[in-house]
């Protein structure tokens, strides 16, 4: 799975431009599955300029009720009305910067799969938890959190991204060993709370700088089924060429 993730940017007129701009130029969903998240703004306009339906349209967070007085949040139930399949949840800077817990990153995973689309799970790793040595601790506990209380029909549809936040927007992705090491345990944490076959049909993507001349060595990874990036998902010629790597 090859996926981006725009953040805040773009203007509607060029993340309609994006999706004309990639039209023909991905490879079949059957072969690599392509996925763009995108701020909610656009998501219509997105989904409209789509019409080859390579490309899946993502969100890139929502609440985790359906409807109610939460002003100004996004609805899970009308995302999955407007045709979106994917929602990241849990991305590092939502937890960062707006506080967002393992108890609520949990209720939105939920509020996902209850409306019929699949979350895309975000798992951070800090330098310092790193350096210390608590990173396993600290991703074994992210993933555990996050899959409280979900069944094993819908854990196993599910997508999680390792994204070490020392990685994320500083232009040098984690190495292919840390990212194997990242994924790898994402894995072994989902076996340990399911099973090995679960685990092994989960797709476990890495994100962090990726870019058309890291991606190759990334993706030859045995654990590593898949990339979330942020920065070279914007231009269409760099999104396209993550897409066709091999
Ligand atoms: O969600 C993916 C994002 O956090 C990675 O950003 O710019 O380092 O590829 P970037």
């Amino acid at each position: 799975m090859i996926a981006g993730n725009w953040k805040m940017n773009k203007t509607v007129t060029e993340a309609r431009d994006f999706v004309t701009g990639v039209q023909g130029k991905l490879p079949a969903a059957d072969q690599v599955e392509t996925a763009i998240a995108a701020p909610a703004l656009f998501l219509q306009t997105m989904l409209e300029a789509n019409q080859d339906r390579v490309l899946r349209i993502g969100a890139e967070t929502c609440y985790y009720e359906d409807e109610g007085a939460y002003t100004g949040e996004i609805s899970p139930l009308a995302l999955h009305q407007m045709g979106i399949p994917y929602v990241i949840v849990g991305h590092s800077e939502r937890r960062r910067y707006f506080n967002e817990t393992d108890d609520v990153i949990n209720r939105k995973v939920q509020a996902v799969f209850r409306n019929g689309m699949t979350p895309i799970i975000c798992c951070d790793e800090t330098m310092g938890r790193r350096e210390s040595g608590d990173k396993i601790h600290w991703v074994v506990n992210q993933v555990s959190a996050a899959l409280k209380g979900i069944s094993e029909e819908n854990a196993a549809k599910v997508v999680i991204a390792y994204e070490p936040s020392w990685a994320i927007g500083s232009g040098t992705s984690a190495s292919s060993d840390q990212a194997e090491e990242g994924c790898y345990l994402i894995r072994q944490t989902i076996a340990d709370i399911y099973s090995d076959d679960l685990a092994n049909g989960v797709r476990v993507l890495y994100g962090g700088s990726v870019k058309p001349d890291n991606i190759a060595g990334l993706m030859a990874r045995n654990n590593v089924d898949g990339v979330l990036a942020g920065g070279s998902s914007l231009s269409e010629d760099s999104f396209i060429q993550l897409a066709n790597y091999q």
